[in-house]
């Protein structure tokens, strides 16, 4: 019967015959394969018998193979692994070069295995990472499902570009060299594709309003394009959120929300993916060995996950935190390099940063912002200059999430729409459930490789998405 290795790891030791098939990761002393399937970070230790093996088989069993093993599953002789297979013949499926093959047992840079990108989910890493990954993917419908709510497809070519969440990548089946004009000289869009000008969606938000005012509570999991010229290690082209969005909800109510679902999530995976948790723990201890003291985190990976598992978020009004940051000591030395001077000011990663990882040291949700730096679409205090919005910040990330209540208010929204000069045509649509049934109603859109960077404990955004679209990069 074939197996996978996870299977065959948790096997009582019977000496049944098996089979198995996978990629061999190393081959020492012309007799032991350690050989991988992508079922666990663990491989299993295949003992060939190399006296009774053609010379020819063995020198083809070479790191990158793929091969086909029978054997019989027995108690392991050697240290480290309970059980390994007694291989009574092997079949090479696909030869691997030894001298080419780019994933060499040895320790590889994340910039090297980018440029592999298609072969680095061949290293513990990446494997562990991308299962966690999809594992949250799971977590995340499950925890919906089971919480009432609806997956909703919103569209991803969107003709509206009235969010404002960022810059837009424009879809256009218009000939780029010679596109038609219209009289004034400008491309003339009536004659693309949609008869408009669309764009690559930022964000389902909108949309999933609609839904959310029939259908109660529903939910978007899909990619989302930002044209931002952003290269950091926080920040993708393209890149996957999550937006649930719920009718008679208010900001309480999405705090809560938000709060439940990240602590179920995250604990999904620390019951579920724990061996790829150990190991991506082990390599980020060995990575912060690298660096100063000063720098290095004071919990692990599982005890850091624990901690925003097991631990209330902090809630703190914008107003307090700009208190807090006014008298803070890197803002009165001017070590930040924007100086928060007075209320209004825009909130700087490097402040974010300072309140989670230096001031309260845990996942802080920010709230009520002021209504000038904040989208047209949040819900306006009675205070006349703060909105219902919320971010939550994360220790070592920095917003993970925004979300807010929503304007329900159809004159508020008009004005405020005049305001910022948002076509009212182009969001009929949207104004229209404010005038049919309106209600209370809140959501938030939480960046799921943020989530992957958090739970995989990796620094780069690059390393949690298998093919990352940034500037001047669209490879694989
Ligand atoms: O704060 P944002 O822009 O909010 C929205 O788009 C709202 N429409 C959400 C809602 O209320 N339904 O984006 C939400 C989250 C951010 O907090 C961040 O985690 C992530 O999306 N995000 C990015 N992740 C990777 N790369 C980028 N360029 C990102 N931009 C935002
Ligand atoms: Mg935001």
């Amino acid at each position: 019967m074939s197996y996978t290795v996870a299977q065959l790891l948790t096997q009582d030791i019977s000496f049944q015959p098996i089979e198995i098939k996978g990629w061999v990761r190393t081959f020492r002393a012309n007799r032991f394969i350690a050989l991988n399937d992508g079922s666990t970070i663990y491989n299993i230790q295949c003992v060939v018998d190399f006296e009774n093996t053609d010379d020819s088989v063995l020198k083809r069993i070479t790191t990158g193979a793929a091969v086909h093993i029978k054997g019989e599953l027995v108690e392991s002789q050697g240290k480290g692994q309970k059980v390994e297979i007694q291989v009574t013949s092997i079949d090479i499926l696909g030869d691997s070069d030894p001298e080419d093959y780019p994933i060499q047992p040895k320790k590889h840079t994340f910039e090297f295995l980018r440029e592999n990108a298609h072969l680095r989910t061949r290293t513990n890493t990446f494997s562990a990472v991308m299962r966690l990954r999809s594992s949250l993917s799971f977590a995340i419908h499950k925890y919906f499902n089971e919480h009432g709510f609806y997956y909703m497809h919103t569209p991803i070519i969107t003709g509206s570009d009235a969010e404002g969440a960022g810059e837009m990548f424009r879809v256009s089946a218009l000939d780029a060299k010679n596109p038609p004009l219209t009289d004034d000289g400008e491309v003339n869009y009536k004659e693309d594709f949609f008869g408009k000008e669309t764009n690559l969606t930022v964000s389902g938000q909108l949309e999933a309003e609609t839904y959310a005012m029939s259908l109660g509570k529903v939910y978007t999991f899909g990619p989302t394009f930002r044209a931002e010229n952003s290269n950091t290690s926080r920040h993708l082209a393209e890149f996957w959120m999550i937006e649930p969005e719920v009718a008679f909800m208010d900001l309480a109510g999405n705090m809560d929300l938000a709060e439940d679902f990240m602590k179920s999530v995250l604990g999904y995976v620390l019951e579920h993916n724990r061996e790829d948790l150990e190991f991506l723990e082990k390599r980020l201890l060995d990575e912060e060995k690298t660096k100063p003291q000063a720098e290095r985190s004071d919990m692990s990976l599982i005890e850091k996950i624990k901690f925003v598992v097991d631990n209330n978020f902090k809630r703190v009004s914008y107003t307090e935190a700009i208190d807090i940051l006014k008298n803070s000591k890197p803002n009165k030395k001017k070590k930040f390099n924007y100086i928060i001077e007075e209320w209004g000011a825009d909130l700087q990663s490097e402040h974010e940063r300072f309140l989670v990882e230096k001031h309260f040291k845990c996942p802080v949700i920010l709230f009520d912002y002021p209504a000038n730096i904040k989208a047209f679409y949040m819900r306006l205090n009675e205070d006349g200059k703060t909105v219902r919005a919320m971010d939550i910040l994360f220790p070592g990330i920095g917003e993970m999430v925004g979300g807010s209540q929503r304007e329900e208010r159809l004159d508020v929204l008009r004005e405020k729409m005049k305001q910022l000069d948002i076509d009212e045509e182009e969001l009929w649509w949207y104004l229209d459930l404010r005038k049919y049934g309106t209600a209370v109603h809140s959501g938030f859109g939480l960046g799921f490789e943020r989530l992957v960077m958090f739970a995989t404990g990796m620094s780069n955004i690059r390393d949690v998405i298998p093919y990352p679209r940034t500037p001047q990069n669209a490879e694989f």
